[in-house]
């Protein structure tokens, strides 16, 4: 989704800016492009493609003058990516000018209002509409710029993060949230302010934060405290700085050819620090906070129901089945698209989980609204330190995954599971639906799941060259059954979202009922045959398979013998209990999908028309 990055103060702001927008590059977009203004001269370059095109844009020095500056990355909603539709745009007066991340719902009403009184419009943009209506009120009110911003915002139907500046106050950047994520950095004595999507652009300048909540503006001026008031009723709010924990190391390469490498490499360490102080192996207990202190809530939930989209909704799936084997509650899985729009039923005994790596996903951010409105207790499982999704939700556990930056979620797939299976633990022992000598025997096993990864990872060569025999092929099929489903499902979704190949997952017996029909010689197909999931039946699909000639790559337990007789290929990994299988098995998919996506000379970081983070419709 798009990103914004801003700047106001004593520096130059033009390498503040191109560096904040190459950290939010991970986002996901279509063009980019820079504001900057000396106090004299508006410099104003925009570009369809990426920000490396942008830099050409500005080769000459003087256009690169100025202590303010506004950066944007542009994922297009409305009107198709091109250099006029990119942002930054200017009011009609070229007075004003704006970035925005989100939607204005009704700007075509208020477009032909602006069109009868006179106003021109260069795109087909609904953020040109929202400067013009700025400038519009500006005029008519012969107001601030934050009031100016205040009142238009009061008339727009939508959702939005902005930056906007007015050339006439070069101090001043006013800045305003609904629905899309933006923090605010606080440089020493308020002599600086840094404006960004998250926070990553500005760590190596100041560890002080704040993140405006939705429907809250900030009217940002050098040497001045920052003033937040509420958009609706112009209230003044009392923000609260925060210290920021990330640190530029872990936003950086750190010698991997592409983040999504580094970190499923990185899946070892992030599931050890999201168990960390929660499972006590010497102990046998499982503590986490948020679980204990509404226990009473969870032991006398109906149901759970999951919301989550994407990899977050598969990693849910896998809950499902984890949490009924182990807690024995009902569990639902829902799309939270779906959900926020089919007038669910849900009760005040029930518990609603939301599962976000960035904890800003628009869609299973209204599902918690709907489901908080309706009385449910909502239970956040977020990444992302202080996101929306976790402020909105009565109470939570963190993944401690460390930032994801590659669009493609791996560390955060294992790393929700892990949250997950020790929330399931947790309420299974409480309710005394798994016998203690079970219990610690599910502890061992989830303790020892780092070191396996760390060992399974040995196998990224062998993955390489079975990526090398198929990276022609045009479609993939994924089988996988009970708790090895979910990652199936996965499994090809990360070769279709990298590597641009058509890939379905399957329960593996469902494979009967319609994708038997596309097997040929042509059809690779990758089975999850672990030793405990299914295995016999697992087994006979293969034979299956076989029989139609596809291709087979088994992933299958160490020391599997009947497998390898009928594979192509055999990816071995390391054996454990069921339940936490999917912790295992999900790795070398992952490292088939990017070696694929390598090979294929695509962007496996910035997938063509995806985004990390949609937030969205
Ligand atoms: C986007 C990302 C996916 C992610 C999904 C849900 O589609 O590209 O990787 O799984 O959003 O995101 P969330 O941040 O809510 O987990």
């Amino acid at each position: 989704m798009c990103g914004i990055t801003g700047y106001i103060g004593y520096r130059d702001a033009y390498p503040i800016i191109i560096n904040g927008l190459q950290r939010l590059e991970y986002r996901g977009y279509d063009s980019a492009g820079l504001v900057l203004y000396d106090g004299k001269e508006i410099n104003l370059a925009k570009t369809k493609g990426k920000v490396s095109e942008l830099l050409k844009k500005f080769d000459s020095e003087a256009s690169k003058k100025g202590n303010l500056g506004i950066g944007h990355t542009r994922w297009a909603t409305h009107g198709v990516p091109n250099d006029v539709n990119s942002h930054p745009h200017t009011s009609q007066s070229g007075n004003l000018v704006i970035v925005h991340n989100g939607i204005i719902e009704n700007y075509d009403t208020i477009k032909k209002e602006l069109i009868n009184r006179g106003y021109t419009f260069h795109s087909d943009t609904d953020t040109e509409v929202l400067i013009n209506l700025i400038e519009e009120v500006q005029k008519n009110n012969n107001v601030m710029l934050g009031q100016a911003v205040q009142i238009a915002l009061n008339e727009v139907v939508g959702a939005y993060a902005i930056a906007v500046f007015d050339k006439t106050k070069p101090d001043e950047i006013v800045v305003a949230k609904l629905g899309s994520p933006i923090a605010l950095g606080i440089g020493k004595d308020n002599k600086e302010f840094f404006i960004a999507s998250d926070a990553s652009p500005f760590l190596e300048y100041t560890k002080d934060a704040i993140y405006l909540e939705d429907g809250e503006m900030a009217i940002i001026k050098v040497g001045r405290e920052i003033e937040i008031r509420k958009i609706q009723d112009d209230s003044v709010v009392d923000a609260e700085i925060q210290e920021l924990q990330m640190n530029l190391e872990q936003i950086e390469k750190g010698g991997y050819e592409h983040f999504m490498l580094k970190e499923i490499y990185e899946q070892s360490r992030a599931i050890t620090d999201t168990y960390r102080g929660r499972l006590l192996r010497d102990e046998a207990i499982i503590k986490m906070a948020g679980v204990e202190d509404n226990m009473k809530r969870f032991l006398n939930a109906d149901r759970i129901i999951i919301v989550a989209c994407g990899t977050s909704w598969h990693a849910g799936l896998v809950a499902e089945y984890i949490f009924e084997d182990l807690a024995r509650i009902p569990v639902e899985v829902e799309y939270a698209s779906e959900f926020r729009y089919r007038n669910p039923i849900i009760s005040e005994k029930d518990i609603v989980i939301a599962i976000s790596q960035s904890g800003e996903t628009a869609d299973t951010l209204a599902a918690i609204k709907l489901a908080k409105s309706k009385g449910a207790f909502v239970f956040g499982v977020c990444n992302v330190v202080g996101s929306s999704i976790s402020r909105e939700s009565d109470a939570g556990a963190y993944t401690h995954a460390g930032p994801e930056i590659g669009v493609a979620s791996t560390k955060a797939f294992t790393t929700q599971i892990t949250v997950l299976a020790l929330i399931a633990l947790r309420l299974a022992r409480a309710k005394g639906t798994i016998s203690s000598s079970d219990f610690r025997n599910h502890i061992y096993e989830l303790e020892a799941i780092p070191a396996k990864v760390e060992a399974l990872l040995e196998i990224n060569d062998k993955v390489e060259e079975i990526a090398r025999k198929y990276l022609l092929s045009t479609n993939f099929l994924y089988l996988g059954r009970g708790f090895n489903f979910p990652v199936a499902l996965e499994g090809a979704l990360k070769l279709k979202e990298i590597s641009y190949i058509h890939a379905e997952g399957y329960p593996a017996a469902e494979m009967k009922h319609g994708p038997i029909a596309l097997i040929d010689d042509r059809m690779p197909v990758v089975v999850i045959a672990t030793k405990k999931g299914h295995y016999e039946k697992v087994v006979s699909n293969i034979q299956e398979i076989k029989s139609r000639k596809g291709k087979i790559i088994a992933v299958v337990t160490e020391g599997d013998t009947t497998v390898k007789e009928i594979a192509d290929h055999v990816i071995e990994i390391p054996e454990t209990i069921e339940s936490l299988s999917p912790l295992l098995t999900t790795i070398p998919l992952q490292l088939l999908s990017y070696h694929i996506a390598v090979m294929r000379g695509c962007n496996v970081d910035q997938p063509r028309n995806l985004a990390k983070s949609v937030t969205v419709e």
